[in-house]
């Protein structure tokens, strides 16, 4: 993930390259100069405000990394033994983590084909009086319709946790992704539209909520007596070095996603031709594609995309496989979390599918080699 190791090495065209201008360096070599490179200093709180303004919330609360935004927020709303969480089963496994580290429930939801998201047919099917809470995930591209999950996460009363990981920049009906959660996550990691190196970020309009996530960060120190400590918390605390790269980044946010835009809309208007692979197009009614990865789906179940994605490396192009289904997880099938059902779109997609080449500086002459090689190939 080296920028400019990369470019100079060799003629590979990985997945991902992040994107770090001179100015960002410039803000980070500021911050560790003036010695503020701890958690505890001005530009975390600087980059929570600047973050809660661009995605129109009231609290953010900075943090090492997605995953620990998902597991302070789960903590955050209570959820513990014996408590169940609808997640997707098409996703991270940073998700069903966050449930299972609580020793509550992850109940899983198969994907749909059209957009990879979670099917939400089958949401209600899946709650009962130990459902919590609903964990929604905008998996690579396209919103979830947040209008339907919200009608029946009011309909049960249970919380929404709504991980916006891989959409910072995404757009529900006008309103941005992860401005709908009780709870809303982010990552800040190196292939995001935003990187901090390793980062997240926790944002909600509870002020309760809040100041929860915002203990839970920092080890629940004592509230009168700082070293008698309230609760079981982490430090997942996020630097102020790391603080300082997103605040500059963040400054971005908008031409970052025009950019992945094109990108995307350029594989798809050439390669969505191909009548033996699915992409999702660029638009649906209610949300935009950002395209975050360009994802490729095999048809029919002609080619396994572990093969293709050896072929493509063998002509100098980076290409990774799609999320691997919680319930095919080693892990997960040793410790008996979830039953023998079969969730079919999830298996298919994790099989069948996988994504190429989309950083930033991605040119077209690049694009249009990626494009020549996969049509050969597939
Ligand atoms: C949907 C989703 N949630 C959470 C995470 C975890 O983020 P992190 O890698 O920062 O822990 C990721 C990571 O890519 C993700 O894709």
């Amino acid at each position: 993930m080296k920028a400019k190791s990369n470019s100079n090495k060799s003629k590979f065209i990985p997945v991902s390259i992040p994107l770090v201008s001179n100015e960002d360096i410039r803000s980070i070599n500021k911050v560790i100069r003036k010695g503020w490179i701890s958690s505890d200093g001005p530009e975390v709180k600087i980059f929570e405000k600047e973050f809660s303004k661009k995605i129109n919330r009231k609290h953010s609360i900075a943090v090492s990394n997605g995953t620990a935004a998902l597991e302070i927020a789960v903590k955050a709303l209570g959820i513990k033994k014996n408590d169940e969480v609808i997640i997707p089963n098409f996703t991270i496994v940073s998700n069903a983590l966050a449930v299972i580290k609580q020793n509550a429930k992850p109940v899983l939801v198969d994907c749909d084909l059209e957009t990879w998201n979670m099917n939400l047919d089958e949401i209600e099917k899946k709650i009962n009086k130990k459902t919590k809470a609903i964990m929604v995930t905008h998996i690579y591209s396209f919103s979830n319709d947040m209008d339907k999950i919200i009608k029946i996460c009011k309909k049960y009363k249970i919380f929404l946790i709504e991980d916006a990981a891989e959409v910072l920049g995404l757009k529900y009906k006008n309103k941005m992704c992860g401005s709908f959660g009780d709870i809303s996550t982010f990552s800040f990691y190196a292939n995001k539209q935003v990187t901090c190196g390793e980062g997240g970020m926790i944002s909600t309009n509870n002020r309760q909520l809040y100041e929860k996530c915002k203990s839970l960060r920092n080890l629940c120190f004592g509230k009168i007596q700082r070293f008698n400590h309230d609760d079981i918390g982490w430090n997942y605390r996020m630097t102020n070095i790391q603080a300082a790269l997103g605040i500059n980044q963040l400054k971005r946010l908008d031409k970052i996603v025009k950019k992945k835009i094109y990108i995307g809309n350029y594989y798809y208007n050439k390669l969505s031709k191909n009548k033996n692979i699915y992409m999702t197009p660029p638009k649906l009614s209610y949300s935009k594609n950002i395209y975050w990865v360009v994802g490729i789906l095999i048809k029919n179940k002609k080619i396994l995309a572990s093969k293709i994605i050896k072929n493509l490396n063998k002509y100098g192009i980076g290409a990774r496989p799609f999320f691997w289904p919680m319930h095919e997880q080693n892990i997960f099938k040793k410790l008996k979390i979830f039953s023998k059902k079969s969730y079919p779109n999830s298996s298919y997609l994790g099989k069948y599918g996988f994504y190429i080449p989309s950083y930033l500086k991605l040119d077209n002459s690049k694009m249009n080699y990626i494009i020549s090689i996969i049509n050969k190939l597939i």
